[in-house]
């Protein structure tokens, strides 16, 4: 793919480190490429970052044909970039275009074009522990007409911002509230795939959690109401005696890269590791019971983040005193390892950038 390139003629300060969160700077440039049936994915073009003329029509703006991904690229202790797991997020990304009827992107084209502009904007890679670049590619429909019909324009485009940790918290337990009346998503619907739509769905149960104190919400399913399934920004686990249960990909949740990470570590730990359904009355009986010794959240942003409070109607739960688990620091520590280049990646998931 001939990626053409525009260079800014202003590039910023890079923040300092401990500026960073999450999200809220952004490098020097993006990446962008349309689509149309008859060029198919055509003009792609690493251009200065900035803001964008899109039609008040696009139907991205009146019928929320969106998808996105979230990947990172992390500074090794020799100065190299890598990425992880990359061709899972491409992959992702084109199971949720096939739910949305965007157009996919041919994996070696997709692939080319990410390492392209990671390694146009590698100098934005952070160093300093616990930061990366957050790299966040996109799509959305792009027709300029107000009707209804199988989107013919589409434009993908990515973008990179450097951070640090995704919770105020940082590596301590977050407080999550689990969502009793709004649901996220059922089966049948887009819960699998990641589009803005089922960010939107979430706003609501989302801002009522943090109006009272609690970093995310923890939804349940949509139909029985009853079974876990996910957090607004990361998949879950509990160990529950010697078993580590996580929620099964029944379609109305986000098959996440770092969950299925963490699963085959675990494993190859030793670790008991069920990927079954689990109710909130379960989960209440083995907190009950001094079963439920630990339990974290897992996703690109939130990495391995130890959940030390819920709140399921109103009720207090406190998990291991509200103190990160062994397990969880072992994990957490294991894949963080690994992503950063610190310890020997024996399953073949990091991509050399440069
Ligand atoms: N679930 C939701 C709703 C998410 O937004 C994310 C973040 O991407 C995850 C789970 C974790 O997925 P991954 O590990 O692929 O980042
Ligand atoms: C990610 O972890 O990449 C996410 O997409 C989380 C995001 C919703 C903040």
């Amino acid at each position: 793919m001939n990626i053409r390139i525009e260079k800014t003629a202003t590039p910023k300060t890079k923040p300092e480190a401990s500026a960073l969160g999450f999200g809220k700077y952004f490098t020097d440039h993006m990446f962008i490429m349309d689509y149309d049936p008859e060029n198919g994915w055509h003009d792609a073009r690493i251009v200065p970052f900035g803001s964008f003329e899109i039609h008040p029509a696009s139907t991205v703006l009146h019928y929320g044909a969106e998808i996105f991904e979230g990947l990172k690229a992390y500074r090794r202790p020799d100065g190299k970039v890598q990425m992880f797991r990359p061709i899972e997020n491409i992959r992702r990304m084109n199971d949720s275009a096939e739910r949305l009827c965007l157009p996919q992107i041919p994996e070696d084209i997709a692939m080319e074009v990410l390492t392209a502009f990671v390694a146009h904007e590698a100098d934005w890679t952070p160093s300093a522990p616990g930061t990366s670049l957050y790299l966040r590619p996109f799509m959305f429909g792009n027709d300029e007409t107000l009707g209804l019909h199988t989107i013919q324009n589409a434009r993908y485009m990515i973008i990179a911002s450097p951070v640090g940790s995704y919770y105020k918290e940082g590596i301590n337990p977050v407080r999550i509230m689990i969502e009793s009346e709004d649901v996220r998503a059922v089966k049948g619907g887009t819960g699998y795939a990641k589009c803005g739509g089922n960010y939107a769905a979430s706003n609501r149960a989302g801002m009522k959690a943090e109006q009272k104190g609690y970093s995310q919400v923890l939804w349940l399913d949509g139909v029985h109401r009853k079974y876990i399934e996910e957090v607004g920004a990361m998949n879950v686990m509990f160990m529950i005696d010697d078993e580590i249960v996580t929620p099964a990909l029944t379609g109305s949740i986000l098959p996440g890269i770092t969950r299925k990470s963490c699963i085959e570590v675990l494993k190859n730990k030793g670790y008991k590791v069920s990927e079954r359904l689990l109710s909130v009355d379960e989960l209440g009986e083995a907190l009950a019971q001094g079963k439920l010794k630990e339990a974290w959240g897992c996703g690109t942003a939130a990495v391995v983040s130890p959940i030390g409070e819920l709140c399921y109607k109103d009720q207090v739960y406190k998990i291991n005193d509200g103190k990160i688990g062994d397990v969880t620091q072992s994990l957490y520590d294991t894949l963080t390892g690994i992503q950063w280049g610190k310890i020997e990646d024996t399953y073949g998931w990091t991509y050399l950038v440069k």
